[in-house]
């Protein structure tokens, strides 16, 4: 399955729950990649300490081949990062077409699924309404929407899950960073929100800690593997593999 993961705003914690996520896939035995897709701002090598040369940019570029984009954090799980390097041209104007940008990221695709053979795709999408997230949208089989309770967060999801629905991908909702206290009330609201918008509701991580603590230096999933986040984690994760 190809599942992207968007915000409206920054800093919802889409990075962090898609490389604990994959992660714990790829610990169940499942062969996972994990592609950043967020090229003006990306961050998935640094939870996973990669030291690049090159990136999904380059290859995108036409700098390099699709084999030298294609890291293995850990000898024995089958999970696979692509990471990217920061640049100023969202991923449709590094093209003369956005359907030439598309073509270019299915050949990704077909490379991930005939040389490696991968269960899932995830891709960590950068925040807000632009070509880069639209375009991955427009390719996933689900698009999980993150957000926070905020009002700013929960007006721009509102508009996410139109977009969604005109690209033709099913949206799915994930609230994170939700106060440990109040929860039912809040799990209340949020699933009574997720019913408005006709999307399907994975769930709520709580705020925790041991996440925050991390400071993006670490991945709970692995070091810490029995904190609330990661309880939490995989109840989604069986929702999110069933939506
Ligand atoms: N449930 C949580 N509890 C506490 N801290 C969290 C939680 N989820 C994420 N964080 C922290 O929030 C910060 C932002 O998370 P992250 O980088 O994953 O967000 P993002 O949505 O990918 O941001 P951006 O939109 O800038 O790419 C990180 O420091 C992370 O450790
Ligand atoms: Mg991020």
């Amino acid at each position: 399955m190809l599942l992207s993961f968007h915000s409206y705003k920054g800093g919802t914690g889409k990075t962090t729950f898609v490389s604990n996520l994959g992660v714990y896939l790829a610990q169940q035995g499942q062969k996972i990649c994990i592609i950043d897709t967020d090229v003006n701002g990306p961050g998935l090598h640094s939870l996973f300490d990669i030291h690049f040369s090159a990136t999904l940019v380059d290859f995108l570029r036409g700098e390099c081949k699709i084999s030298e984009i294609v890291y293995k954090p850990y000898r024995d799980m089958d999970l696979y990062i692509i990471p990217s390097k920061a640049c100023e041209e969202d991923i449709s104007s590094m093209f003369s077409s956005p359907g030439e940008a598309k073509d270019k990221m299915l050949e990704v695709i077909k490379f991930l699924n005939k040389q490696l053979q991968v269960d899932h795709i995830l891709f960590d999408c950068s925040p807000g309404i632009n070509k880069s997230s639209l375009l991955t949208m427009n390719i996933a089989d689900r698009a999980t929407i993150v957000s926070t309770i905020d009002v700013q967060d929960i007006r721009g999801t509102y508009i996410l899950s139109n977009m969604s629905s005109k690209l033709g991908t099913r949206a799915n909702l994930l609230f994170n960073r939700t106060p440990k206290d109040k929860s039912e009330e809040i799990n209340g609201i949020v699933a009574e929100f997720s019913k408005k918008l006709g999307t399907s509701l994975l769930g709520s991580l709580t705020f925790d800690d041991t996440v925050a603590r991390t400071w993006s230096r670490k991945l709970v999933i692995v070091e810490e593997k029995d904190c609330d986040y990661c309880q939490q984690l995989r109840t989604i994760a069986t929702r999110l593999l069933m939506s």
